[in-house]
């Protein structure tokens, strides 16, 4: 195969891989998009939860890839404001929805409900850590900010 074909090949595998276009991973996520991915991520634990119990796998399926195409998101936030323990709860949230993604994959009940279990309480650390109320809603704690 020429090398270009090759490159090619493996942006599609990285694409298929990960769910989330290369260009992408390299954006600079802004405050407004990390919120953004918060408010998806609410809707799609619950479409989630809703899915695993009407049987509908081929939907957490998908659900579990979004999900994991936020959490990139998240994760590069962190990474650039350069707080590790933040960026492994991210890592871990995206390890619950890769499990979330084989459960889906062997309709296994029991695993993807424990998955989503396991994703919601990741969520849970992180907004304890990082995550403080205001009057008018939530934002990043920032004293964890650059
Ligand atoms: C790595 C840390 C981290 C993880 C993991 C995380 N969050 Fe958050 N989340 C935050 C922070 C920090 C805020 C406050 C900033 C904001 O609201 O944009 C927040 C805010 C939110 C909000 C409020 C958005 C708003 O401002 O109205 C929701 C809803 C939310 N998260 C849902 C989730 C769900 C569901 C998950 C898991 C699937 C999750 N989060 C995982 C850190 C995290």
């Amino acid at each position: 195969m020429p090398l270009t074909r090759k490159a090619a090949a493996f942006g599609a595998a990285l694409i298929v891989a990960f769910g989330v276009t290369p260009a992408t991973a390299q954006e600079a996520v802004t405050a407004d998009d990390y919120e953004a991915a918060m408010q998806e991520l609410r809707y799609l634990a619950t479409d989630t939860s809703l899915h695993i119990d009407a049987s509908y796998w081929g939907d957490v399926g998908e659900d579990s890839d979004k999900i994991r195409a936020e959490l990139a998101k998240v994760e590069a936030f962190w990474t650039a404001q350069e707080q590790p323990q933040a960026v492994e709860f991210a890592t871990q949230a995206i390890a619950a929805a890769r499990s979330i993604g084989r459960a889906s994959g062997s309709q296994d009940r029991n695993a993807a409900t424990a998955a989503l279990t396991e994703l919601r309480g990741v969520c849970q650390s992180c907004h304890a850590e990082f995550r403080e109320e205001t009057d008018d809603g939530f934002r990043i704690k920032p004293s964890a900010l650059q």
